[in-house]
C-alpha cells in the first residue's frame, strides 16, 4: 500500500491509519478529511484499508463500508445513491464529483477524499451549504406568472420550448460547480455562482414565465452574474454533465441584447 503523503506546508495534519484485517489482499487505501468542531486540533486525515471484496464499486460504497464497519465517526451526506440528490458532492481525487457516481476503479493510486472546497466545513466531509441555498433562493426559482392559467388545463409549453429548459432544470444542485470556481472562492458573498446562474437561466428561457425583465434587472450588477470570466471549470467538474458556463454567457447576451 503506497504510503499517504500530505503536501509540504500543509496545516492539516496526519491522523490515524485504520488498516484492513489480516488476510485481505485486495486492498485499497482512502485518505479522508476529518474535521471535528468540538475539538480544538486542526482538520487531519485520516487513511482506512478498505477490502475492496467485498465492498461495492462506487467511492460512496467504501464510505457507507468505512462508516459502518471501520469507524463510525466518520461524517458525510449521501441520500439516493444514484446521482440524484445532489448530497454527496464531495472533492475526490483533486476534482468536485459525486461519490456515488464515480467508480473506484477510475481513481489510480489512495483515494484522496475532502468536502467541497472554500466552503465552511461543519464536519468533516460535511460543507455548510447556507449561503449557496440562500443565493439560490435569491433568484426566485418558480415559475412567475400574471396572466391567469387557461381555464381547462394547465399552461402548455411546445416541445421547442420544453427543449430549451431541459438541460437547465437537470441541475440537481450538488454545488461541484460553484466550488470549483475560483470567481466563486473569493466572492462567493456577492457572485452567485454557476450553480445559482444556471437556474437563474431556467427560468429565463421558460416560455411560461413572464418576469424576464426583472430577473435580468436583478441579474444586471458586477457581482452577482459579472464575476464569472468564462473560466470553465464549473462546465468541466458537472457530474452530471450540464454547461452552466454556456448559459451563463447566454444570459449576459440576452442583458446585451435589450441593452440595443
Ligand atoms: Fe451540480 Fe452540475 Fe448543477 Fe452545478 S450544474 S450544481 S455541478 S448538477
Ligand atoms: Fe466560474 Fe464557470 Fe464562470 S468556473 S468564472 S462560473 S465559466
Ligand atoms: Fe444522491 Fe449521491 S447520494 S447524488
Amino acid at each position: 500500500m503506497a504510503e499517504f503523503r500530505l503536501p509540504q506546508n500543509s496545516r492539516i495534519r496526519k491522523g490515524k491509519h485504520f488498516a484492513a484485517a489480516n488476510g485481505s489482499k485486495n486492498v485499497r487505501c482512502f485518505a479522508v478529511y476529518r474535521y471535528d468542531p468540538d475539538s480544538d486540533e486542526n482538520p487531519r486525515v485520516d487513511t482506512y484499508d478498505v477490502d475492496m471484496d467485498t465492498c461495492g464499486p462506487m467511492v460512496l460504497d467504501a464510505l457507507i463500508k468505512i462508516k459502518n464497519e471501520i469507524d463510525s465517526t466518520l461524517t458525510f451526506r449521501r441520500s439516493c445513491r444514484e446521482g440524484i440528490c445532489g448530497s454527496c458532492s464531495m472533492n475526490i481525487d483533486g476534482g468536485n464529483t459525486l461519490a456515488c457516481t464515480l467508480s473506484i476503479d477510475d481513481v489510480k493510486g489512495n483515494i484522496r477524499i475532502y468536502p467541497l472546497p472554500h466552503m465552511p466545513v461543519i464536519k468533516d466531509l460535511v460543507p455548510d451549504m447556507s449561503n449557496f441555498y440562500a443565493q439560490y433562493a435569491s433568484i426566485k426559482p418558480w415559475l412567475q406568472a400574471r396572466t391567469p392559467p387557461p381555464p381547462n388545463h394547465e399552461r402548455l409549453q411546445s416541445k421547442e420550448d420544453q427543449e430549451r429548459i431541459d438541460e437547465p432544470a437537470a441541475c440537481i444542485l450538488c454545488a461541484c460547480c460553484s466550488t470549483a470556481c475560483p470567481s466563486y472562492w473569493w466572492n462567493s458573498d456577492r457572485f452567485l455562482g454557476p450553480a445559482v446562474l444556471l437556474a437563474a437561466y431556467r427560468w429565463l428561457v421558460d416560455s411560461r414565465d413572464e418576469a424576464t425583465g426583472e430577473r435580468l434587472d436583478e441579474l444586471e450588477d458586477p457581482f452577482r452574474l459579472y464575476r464569472c470570466h468564462t473560466i470553465m471549470n464549473c462546465t468541466q467538474t458537472c457530474p452530471k454533465g450540464l454547461n452552466p458556463a454556456r448559459a451563463i454567457a447566454e444570459t449576459k447576451k440576452m442583458l446585451a441584447a435589450r441593452r440595443h
